[in-house]
């Protein structure tokens, strides 16, 4: 049996939490919108605003549900907010030690039925569920980037999370205009399972002279009818976060089908992380985007 979920809380207000928060207030949720930094949770409510701006200028929305909306986002730089949520979705730095240390001090907050779940792309529910004091209630939610507009919602069970709670999760997430699919805990999902090796091989196909920068994005655009090509995705996600999801599916599967580009490394060691810093397989300095190879 599901149940009802009513106030929500989203920790981590980066480039994901912003997306969760909005999607959350707009399906009516009261939200607390939380982060340790608060520069981030006051430019994640412009965003947030700008967004939403954006849905109201599309006719998604009306201008009174986008203030309705943004009157249901409480935001907070300390976890008292939590105490009254029946689910906190996690949406901190990617990193499993900062992840723990967010559930340290986050469980004793929480009401004891109060569910949680984990944005991460890789890293094991069942491990991160046994660091907190509810492996039953806790599951992996992953929302896909940029969260207002994609309509998938991976859903991970933990090997202790109960069944009520994914089927309060899956509910949740429909409610919210999601499509969920069920995915097992293993290295990276389905979603980057599948898709980081192509991005991968796309750099592959680069590094070995197959073709330039564009001739690859054209090709899979034009090919495969992809709408962005994988490089110009690469970009997009962040070559850090692509690197990193290899290098989980490398460790996690052990198998060299997996082993991440040297190209890919050279230029996250460069710090040419794509549209974050400005250059990555694109250089995003002038009015468009021009191929670095
Ligand atoms: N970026 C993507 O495309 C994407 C897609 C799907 C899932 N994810 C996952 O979502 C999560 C967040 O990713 P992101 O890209 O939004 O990261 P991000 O770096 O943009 O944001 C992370 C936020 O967490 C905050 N934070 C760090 N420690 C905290 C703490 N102790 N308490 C509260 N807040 C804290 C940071 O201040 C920062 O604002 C990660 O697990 C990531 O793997 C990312």
């Amino acid at each position: 049996m599901a149940k009802k979920i009513g106030k929500v809380g989203v920790i981590g207000a980066g480039q994901m939490g912003n997306g969760i928060a909005h999607v959350c207030a707009l399906g009516g949720h009261d939200v607390y919108f939380m982060d340790v930094e608060k520069d981030r949770v006051q430019a994640a409510m412009q965003t947030i605003d700008r967004n939403m701006g954006r849905q109201v200028s599309r006719e998604r929305i009306t201008e009174a549900e986008k203030k309705k909306a943004l009157k249901r986002i409480v935001t907070g730089t300390t976890p008292d907010g939590f105490a009254d949520c029946a689910l906190v979705v996690e949406a901190v730095t990617e990193d499993e030690q900062v992840k723990k240390e967010v559930y340290k001090e986050l469980c004793p907050v929480l009401a004891p039925d109060c569910l949680l779940a984990t944005n991460t792309s890789s890293i094991s529910i069942t491990r991160l569920g046994a660091q907190t004091d509810r492996p039953g209630l806790f599951l992996g939610m992953h929302f896909m980037n940029p969260v207002p507009v994609m309509e998938l919602v991976e859903l991970i069970r933990g090997i202790a999370t109960e069944p009520e709670t994914f089927e309060t999760a899956r509910e949740f997430a429909a409610a919210l205009g999601k499509i969920p699919v069920s995915a097992e805990d293993f290295p990276a999902f389905i979603v980057n399972r599948i898709l980081l090796p192509m991005i991968n091989e796309a750099v592959y196909t680069l590094y070995e002279g197959v073709g330039s920068v564009e001739a690859i994005d054209h090709a899979m655009k034009l090919g495969a009818h992809h709408p962005m090509g994988p490089l110009e995705l690469a970009d997009f996600i962040g070559l850090d976060i692509c690197l990193a999801v290899m290098n989980v599916l490398h460790e996690g599967l052990a198998d060299s089908k997996y082993r991440p580009c040297p190209l890919l490394v050279k230029y996250v060691e460069a710090d040419w992380l794509g549209r974050k810093t400005g250059r990555g397989f694109y250089d995003y300095s002038g009015d468009e985007p021009v191929p670095t190879r």
